[in-house]
């Protein structure tokens, strides 16, 4: 069974694809990790992330990145924006998430482009949206829990550029995919979000063989 989460910044499918993956005993991969693993690897590395063959070197990161602190950072994730449009960068990515969704047993993953490119397959998609207000919101909470200042105006411009720029790439940009179901978390609890995705999923796997 592959279940695939997609939507953009904060709209909770994170969270959401983290509890399906438990209520479902089956195994998660954020993909949005992978794109800042490539990020981080890069500027320690000193590369310029105007060179799509610099990014392309940082695919080769190590995987004790994907537990650095600094994967979460804000400015990580712009750049990973940045570097996730190089078709090299995606193309290099591509197998480990393959091989990912098609493991025995099944898996979670949520990401941009999971229901769309990765896996097309998937027994079960979500798409996750919420309006860019609520998830400057989330992302300021989440941010100022952490320690750090955080504006909620310049967070939501951030999060509609980065919205912009992953919906308006040529190489797999995000899009809900045709048989994808829309869940908007913008007036939802993460646990109404969470029951809300088990009832969309368990509609969708009526019928999947058992065990
Ligand atoms: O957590 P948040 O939604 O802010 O971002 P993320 O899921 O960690 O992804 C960071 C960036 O990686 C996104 O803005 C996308 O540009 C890129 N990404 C992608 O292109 N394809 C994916 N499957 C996952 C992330």
């Amino acid at each position: 069974m592959i279940i695939a989460v997609d939507g953009p910044a904060a709209s909770g499918k994170g969270t959401i694809a983290r509890a399906l993956a438990a209520h479902y005993g089956i195994p998660h991969l954020d993909t949005g990790g992978l794109y800042r693993a490539v990020a981080l690897s890069l500027r320690r590395a000193g590369g310029d992330p105007d060179n799509e063959g610099d990014a392309l070197a940082a695919t080769g990161f190590p995987d004790g990145l994907l537990a650095d602190p600094e994967l979460r950072a804000e400015e990580t994730g712009v750049l990973a924006s940045r570097l996730s449009a190089y078709p090299a960068v995606r193309a290099a990515l591509l197998k480990r998430q393959r091989d990912f969704a098609h493991q025995q047993g099944g898996a979670v993953l949520d990401g941009r482009d999971i229901g769309t490119v990765i896996a097309p397959e998937a027994d079960a998609k979500l798409y996750v949206i919420a309006s860019p207000r609520v998830r400057a919101e989330r992302r300021a909470t989440e941010m100022t829990g952490q320690g750090q200042k955080a504006d909620i105006d310049v967070m939501e411009s951030e999060i509609a550029a980065r919205d912009a720029r992953d919906m308006g790439r040529d190489n797999a940009p995000l899009a809900q995919a045709d048989d994808a179901d829309l869940l908007d978390t913008s007036e939802l609890t993460i646990d109404a979000a969470i029951q809300r995705a088990i009832a969309l999923v368990d509609a969708r796997l009526e019928g999947y063989p058992k065990g």
